[in-house]
C-alpha cells in the first residue's frame, strides 16, 4: 500500500482532505468505495513528489522497469498484458435512452440495463487495491472551454498517466468549490486481490472489458483494461465522446484533430487543425520540421490528437488542445519521421510495450535503420532481427507532457485558444485520392470530411488494406448520431466572421509498382504552405471535379526536384471511374444514417456525381 494511502474498511472511514468540499465529489467517492471496496484511498494532488512516489511504487510492484538513467533519465518501461494492448472499440458503448441518439455507428445498450451490468462487475472489484482520486481539467483551468473531471481508478499506472496527459491535481478540486460540476469517471482494472494474494505486473480482466459512456448524465465507467484510451478517461472518453455531445448541445466542436501553427517567411502566422484516422502520422505532422530549403517556414505544435473548437467573440473559430501531454505511437518514430519527437523522448517519459536494449534503453521498429542485434521484445522475450516478429507492439506508446516538446507553440496554453484558418482532413489511400484538394466551400468541405476513408493498418485491425469509412476521423469517437454530427458541422459556419477553408490531403498514394509517390514527412510542408497561402489568397490552383488542386507550378519544389511533373500528375489524377465507384460507396455510409443525414450532404453527393460524369476519364490540374 502506498505510504500516503488511508487504509479503509468502510466508506465512513474516508478522511477527505480539507480542500475537498464538493458534496457531489464526496458522494461519488463514498459510493464508489462502498461499491468497489478498495483497501485504501489516495487523493492525488498532482505534485512532482507524488508522481515520483507513484513511479517508484510501480517499479517496486514490477509494472515499471526503470530505464538506464544515463541513457533515458527519469524514464520507465511498462509491459502490458498481451491481451490489453489497444482501445477496444467493440467493447465501447454509448448508452442513451433512445438508441437513435447513439446512432448506427456506436454500440448501444439501454442505460439502466448497462448500469446493472456495471454495478455487478464493479461490486468488490477493487478489493486489495488502492483507489486513486484523480481530479483533472481538460483545457487550461481558466479557459471558458475547459471541462473538469474526476477519475476514480485502482491503477497507479493510470494515475501517473493522467498527471502527464491532463492538468491534474489539487487546483482542480479547489476550482470545483462546493458545487462546481465535473464529469465522474470510474475506472477499474477489474482484478481484485484476495488477502495476501500477490499482484501481477499488469492487472486487467481477461474476460470482461467495458468502456461505457452515459452522455445524458454525463458520466463514464471503464472496466477491465489498464491501457491507453480505455483507461486514461480524460482522452477519448471525455475529450471526444462526452465532449462531442456537450459541444453539440452548447454550440462547439470536440474533434479528433491536431492543431499546429505555421509561420510563413514574411512572419504571417496561421493556425490549422487537421483530422486523420489513427495511425496516419498525426504526431509527425503536428511536429513537422520544414525541409532545409524551406527553413524560413516554421511549424509549431499546439496538440497532436484532440481539438476543442468554439466561435470566439471575434467571430472566428478558436481552438484549444484539451490535453496536457502526448500519448503517441512509438513504432515508426525516428529521426527521419519526427526528429522533434526523438528529441523530446530523451528523458522523462513512460514507454509502454516497446522493446528493451541490453543496456537498458528502448527500441522500436524503424527507430534506427539497423535494428540492434539483440533485444527483449515488448513481452520481455529475447528477440533478434531474424526472429520474424515485431520487437515493439505496433501500438506501443510514449507518454510525456507537451512541455517536453521544443516545438511547442507559445500559445499552446492560451485559454482563449488560437484562431483556425484551415481544416485539413486526410486518410491513408494508396490510389485515387489526390495529394491535396481544397473544397469549394463549407458544405463541400463537410462532405469531404464526412466521406473520409482510410486503409486499415496492422495497428487497428487484422484486415489490413481495406478502406474503412471514418467520417471526420471520428468514427470511434463521436458520442452521438453521425447524421446529427454532420448537421452540427454544417451549422457551425453560421455567424462566423471568417469561415475556415477546408482541405483534403493524402500522403499515401502509390504508383502501380506499389511505391509511395510522395516523399511525405518534412516535405508535407510544401502542401501545408500551399494551404495557408490559399487562405491568404496568395496561391493559385485549378478547378476540378473535387475542388481546387494545385498545378505543378503552384507548389514550391526547391530542393525536391526528384519529384517530376509527370509523377506529380500521377498524385493529382482524378480517375473518373474510380471516383464514381467511390461516390457510390459514400452512398452506403449515407444510407446507414437514414433520415438524420442532412439533405445538404445528399444533394452534394448528387452534384459530385454529376460533375464527375461530365469530367474526362482522367483529370489533372491545369486541364480546362
Ligand atoms: C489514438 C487513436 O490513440 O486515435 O490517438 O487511436
Ligand atoms: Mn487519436
Amino acid at each position: 500500500m502506498p505510504n500516503d494511502a488511508t487504509p479503509l474498511d468502510a466508506p465512513e472511514q474516508i478522511t477527505f482532505p480539507p480542500y475537498l468540499v464538493n458534496d457531489r465529489l464526496r458522494t461519488f467517492i463514498r459510493e464508489t468505495v462502498e461499491l468497489t471496496r478498495p483497501a485504501a484511498v489516495v487523493f492525488c494532488d498532482g505534485s512532482l513528489a507524488e508522481y515520483d512516489r507513484l513511479c517508484q511504487d510501480l517499479v517496486d510492484r514490477g509494472t515499471f522497469l526503470r530505464l538506464n538513467p544515463l541513457l533515458r533519465p527519469r524514464s520507465f518501461l511498462a509491459r502490458s498484458d498481451p491481451g490489453d494492448v489497444a482501445r477496444v472499440e467493440d467493447r465501447t458503448y454509448i448508452c442513451t435512452t433512445d438508441p437513435l441518439d447513439a446512432g448506427p455507428t456506436n454500440n448501444w445498450v439501454e442505460p439502466e440495463q448497462m448500469r446493472q451490468t456495471l454495478r455487478g462487475l464493479f461490486r468488490g472489484c477493487m478489493r486489495g487495491r488502492t483507489l486513486y482520486v484523480v481530479p483533472f481539467s481538460m483545457g487550461p483551468l481558466d479557459s471558458p472551454l475547459a471541462q473538469l473531471g474526476v477519475e476514480l481508478t485502482d491503477s497507479a499506472y493510470v494515475a501517473d498517466g493522467m498527471r502527464l496527459m491532463t492538468r491534474m491535481g489539487r487546483e482542480v478540486v479547489e476550482a470545483l468549490g462546493h458545487d462546481g460540476a465535473f464529469v465522474p469517471c470510474l475506472h477499474s482494472v477489474g482484478a481484485p486481490l484476495a488477502r495476501g494474494e500477490p499482484d501481477v505486473a499488469w492487472p486487467c480482466n481477461a474476460d470482461d472489458k467495458y468502456i461505457v459512456h452515459f452522455p445524458e448524465d454525463p458520466s463514464i465507467w471503464s472496466y477491465g483494461s489498464g491501457y491507453g484510451g480505455n483507461a486514461l478517461l480524460g482522452k477519448k472518453c471525455l475529450a471526444l465522446r462526452i465532449a462531442s455531445v456537450l459541444g453539440r448541445r452548447e454550440g462547439w466542436l470536440a474533434e479528433h484533430m491536431l492543431i499546429l501553427g505555421v509561420e510563413a517567411p514574411d512572419g504571417h502566422k496561421s493556425f490549422v487543425a487537421a483530422a486523420f484516422p489513427s495511425a496516419c502520422g498525426k504526431t509527425n505532422f503536428a511536429m513537422l520540421i520544414p525541409p532545409q530549403r524551406l527553413s524560413d517556414w516554421k511549424v509549431t505544435t499546439i496538440g497532436d490528437d484532440i481539438a476543442w473548437i468554439k466561435p470566439g467573440p471575434d467571430g472566428r473559430l478558436r481552438a484549444i488542445n484539451p490535453e496536457f501531454g502526448f500519448f503517441g505511437v512509438a513504432p515508426g518514430t525516428s529521426l527521419r519521421s519526427n526528429p522533434n519527437a526523438m528529441a523530446m523522448l530523451a528523458s522523462d517519459c513512460i514507454f509502454t510495450n516497446v522493446a528493451l536494449t541490453p543496456d537498458g534503453d528502448v527500441w522500436w521498429e524503424d527507430m534506427t535503420e539497423t535494428p540492434p542485434p539483440a533485444l527483449l521484445d515488448w513481452r520481455g522475450e529475447p528477440w533478434t532481427p531474424d526472429s520474424g516478429r515485431k520487437a515493439a507492439h505496433p501500438n506501443a506508446r510514449f507518454t510525456l507532457p507537451l512541455q517536453r516538446s521544443a516545438c511547442l507553440d507559445p500559445r499552446w496554453d492560451d485559454p482563449a485558444g488560437v484562431p483556425i484558418d484551415a481544416f485539413i482532413f486526410g486518410g491513408r489511400r494508396s490510389d485515387m485520392m489526390p495529394l491535396v484538394v481544397e473544397a469549394e466551400g463549407w458544405t463541400e468541405g463537410v462532405y469531404l470530411a464526412a466521406t473520409l476513408g482510410s486503409e486499415t493498418t496492422a495497428a487497428a485491425t487484422a484486415k489490413v488494406g481495406q478502406v474503412r469509412r471514418d467520417p471526420f476521423a471520428m468514427l470511434p469517437f463521436c458520442g452521438y448520431h453521425m447524421g446529427d454530427y454532420f448537421a452540427h458541422w454544417l451549422r457551425q459556419r453560421e455567424g462566423l466572421a471568417q469561415v475556415p477553408r477546408i482541405f483534403g490531403v493524402n500522403w499515401f498514394r502509390k504508383d502501380p509498382t506499389g511505391r509511395f509517390l510522395w516523399p511525405g514527412y518534412r516535405e508535407n510542408l510544401r502542401v501545408l504552405a500551399w494551404i495557408v497561402d490559399r487562405c491568404r489568397n496568395r496561391a493559385q490552383g485549378s478547378n476540378g471535379p473535387l475542388g481546387v488542386e494545385p498545378r505543378y507550378e503552384d507548389l514550391c519544389w526547391d530542393g525536391l526536384e526528384e519529384v517530376t511533373p509527370a509523377q506529380f500528375e500521377q498524385m493529382m489524377d482524378i480517375d473518373r471511374e474510380a471516383w464514381l465507384a467511390e461516390v457510390a460507396a459514400h452512398g452506403e455510409l449515407f444510407a446507414q444514417l437514414g433520415a438524420r443525414l442532412p439533405e445538404e450532404l445528399a444533394s452534394r453527393r448528387v452534384a459530385l456525381r454529376t460533375a464527375l460524369t461530365a469530367a474526362p476519364a482522367h483529370w489533372v490540374p491545369g486541364d480546362a
